[in-house]
């Protein structure tokens, strides 16, 4: 054997020493991040940094009018001045610090961001483009995207690039991608246009659509890969097939497989979250600007509309011995393009609630009824998920979940199947309801995000709220049948 010297020997572990500090400085080298890339770490947003500005949309709706009344009162617009978000991120910053601003903003106020306007929780001094959230001349000033580059090696945090233009010798130019081949006065000499295929593709909002932790890495809202691993990629309906078109549009692109038409794409944006359209549109009629309340009631509406088409229920009997031993509850994701629930899934509460009654009409079980306290039993079957810190113990809060104790959501054309037992009790035949119910969190979520909001923000002068109202639910489903106790 070739013994080493001693001398070499220390040499060898001060180089092994050396070798080790160094990784330990680099974080991750399986999510290894290139700080100098991302300026904006831990958003992964990138900005073609010049003097060309960003336009606020009203700038835009003087040309674009359609796209504009359709776009505002989306959620888009309300992204960054959403009471639940500014609260969330009050928690988050007290909880972090500031660094973790960067990370929310990077989506939910691009501009602000790269601008460097915002600065943490808040609305007050703020331009009006920092507060459109995700506005006009942030989609169609994103010039390209460094998914492959990300740590994730896939879309994440913001992980595009802005250009709302360009510095020439004759001065600022402005330009907007779009889906067109330019014509000659595209613009109206107030903006160049370039033809863009990536407003044609998913990857355009797979940069925000794509969630991580900002240090650990774990998915916490991810829309775009269950859409890309699910039937409706593989058939090319996009995000904006389903949600830039009107609801009866949205629902042949899901049930036929089919593309929209050139014309139907419009700028709605509207997906699940009837909650945020009601309380902005109580906030618009209470600043008397009932026109801006009527789109939101429209988008509110909508929500609902997409809630209550996007599942269905099939109840069947298992009998065992000839015995009715168990009522089977099939929930079906017939037109989510993802996961149903998606995004937020360890705060959103999708459930079933069951009532069983024998013929006299007497209730022989329950399961999924909210308490008076608005919370839901134990016992529930809830498709959504839990999230979880570091220690095994339960977090919500995106600084804190690490991972999903519990994931039980429904992939795209798939299903969950529900078991619920009966007691054994005489009646001949049973009457089951099943009802698949959905809101946007529980209601003592939501009083402690809403108790969170910066002060600027005055729930009771800007929304009209006292306190926080039971949370709303909608009915996906409803559906009832009989069966007969022995067979
Ligand atoms: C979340 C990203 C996003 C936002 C925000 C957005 N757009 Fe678009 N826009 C798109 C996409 C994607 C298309 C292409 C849709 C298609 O396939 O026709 C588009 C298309 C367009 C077009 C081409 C004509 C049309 O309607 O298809 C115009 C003009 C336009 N947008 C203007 C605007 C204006 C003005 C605003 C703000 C009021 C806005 N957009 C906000 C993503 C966005
Ligand atoms: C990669 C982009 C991205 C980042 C980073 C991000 N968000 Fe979001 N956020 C979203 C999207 C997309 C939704 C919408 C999900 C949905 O509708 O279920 C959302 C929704 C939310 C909501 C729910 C709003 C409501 O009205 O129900 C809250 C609260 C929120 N985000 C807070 C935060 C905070 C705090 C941070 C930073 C720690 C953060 N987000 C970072 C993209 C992002
Ligand atoms: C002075 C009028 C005017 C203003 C202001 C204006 N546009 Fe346009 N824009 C046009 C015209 C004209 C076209 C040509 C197509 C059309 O008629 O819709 C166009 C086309 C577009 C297209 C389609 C480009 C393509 O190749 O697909 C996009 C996207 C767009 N504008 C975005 C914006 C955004 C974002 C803003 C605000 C920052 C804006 N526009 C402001 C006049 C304007
Ligand atoms: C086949 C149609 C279809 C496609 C394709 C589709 N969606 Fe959806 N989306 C829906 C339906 C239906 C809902 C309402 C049910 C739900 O929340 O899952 C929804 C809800 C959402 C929500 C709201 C979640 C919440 O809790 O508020 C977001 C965000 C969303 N979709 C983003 C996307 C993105 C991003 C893509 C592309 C990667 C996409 N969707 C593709 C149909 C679709
Ligand atoms: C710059 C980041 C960004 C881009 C790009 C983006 N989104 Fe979003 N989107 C958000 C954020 C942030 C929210 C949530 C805002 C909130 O709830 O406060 C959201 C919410 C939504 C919702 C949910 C509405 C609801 O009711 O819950 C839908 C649907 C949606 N986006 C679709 C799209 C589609 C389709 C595209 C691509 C054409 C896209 N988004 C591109 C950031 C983005």
């Amino acid at each position: 054997m070739n013994r080493m010297h001693p001398l070499r020997t220390l040499a060898l572990t001060a180089l092994i020493l050396a070798l080790c500090a160094g990784s330990a400085l680099a974080a991750s080298k399986v999510f290894d991040v290139n700080q100098e890339f991302y300026p904006y770490y831990p958003s992964l947003i990138k900005w073609n940094k010049s003097s060309v500005p960003f336009n606020e949309p009203r700038n835009c709706g003087g040309c674009h009018s359609k796209q504009y009344k359709e776009w505002n009162g989306s959620v888009h617009s309300l992204a960054f001045k959403d009471p639940v978000y500014q609260g969330e991120l009050n928690k988050g910053v007290k909880a972090v610090g500031h660094d973790i601003a960067r990370q929310c903003e990077g989506c939910h106020s691009p501009a602000g961001v790269v601008t460097g306007e915002v600065k943490g929780p808040g609305n007050a001094g703020l331009s009006d483009m920092a507060l459109a959230g995700v506005s006009c001349d942030i989609c169609h000033s994103i010039s390209g995207t460094t998914h492959w580059q990300t740590p994730s090696h896939e879309p994440e945090n913001g992980s595009f690039i802005l250009t709302p233009g360009v510095e020439t010798t004759e001065g600022q130019t402005l330009i907007k991608r779009g889906p067109f081949k330019p014509s000659d006065n595209c613009g109206a000499g107030f903006h160049k246009c370039e033809e863009s295929s990536l407003h044609l593709q998913a990857d355009l909002c797979a940069g925000c659509h794509q969630v991580y932790h900002y240090d650990a890495h774990f998915p916490i809202e991810a829309t775009y890969l269950e859409w890309k691993h699910g039937p409706y990629a593989q058939k090319e309906i996009l995000c904006q097939d389903c949600h830039m078109v009107d609801t009866e549009t949205f629902k042949k692109s899901a049930d036929e497989f089919r593309k929209p038409e050139r014309g139907e794409y419009r700028h709605y944006f509207n997906g699940a979250n009837f909650l945020l359209s009601y309380l902005a549109a109580g906030a618009a009629k209470k600043a008397g600007d009932e026109k801006l309340a009527k789109s939101l009631m429209q988008q509110y509406d909508m929500a609902v509309e997409r809630l209550k088409s996007a599942a269905d229920l099939e109840l069947s009997p298992v009998y065992r011995d000839g015995r009715l031993a168990e009522v089977k509850v099939r929930v079906k994701n017939i037109r989510a393009g993802h996961n149903l629930p998606t995004s937020l899934t360890n705060v959103r509460e999708m459930w079933l609630e069951i009532t069983a009654k024998d013929e006299a009409g007497k209730v022989i079980m329950t399961s999924g009824s909210l308490t008076p306290e608005g919370s839901l039993p134990a016992d529930t079957r809830s498709f959504n998920s839990d999230g979880m810190g570091n220690d095994f113990h339960f977090a919500i809060d995106p600084w804190k979940v690490t991972a999903f104790s519990r994931h039980e959501t429904i992939p795209p054309r798939g299903f969950k199947d529900v078991h619920y037992g009966f007691p054994a009790n005489g009646a001949k035949t049973v009457t089951v309801e099943a009802k698949l119910r959905f809101r946007q969190a529980g209601q003592k979520e939501a009083e402690a995000l809403l108790g969170a909001v910066p002060k600027d923000i005055d729930l009771k002068a800007i929304y009209g709220l006292d306190k926080v109202p039971a949370l709303p639910v909608v009915d996906m489903v409803v559906k009832q049948a009989n069966f007969a106790t022995s067979q």
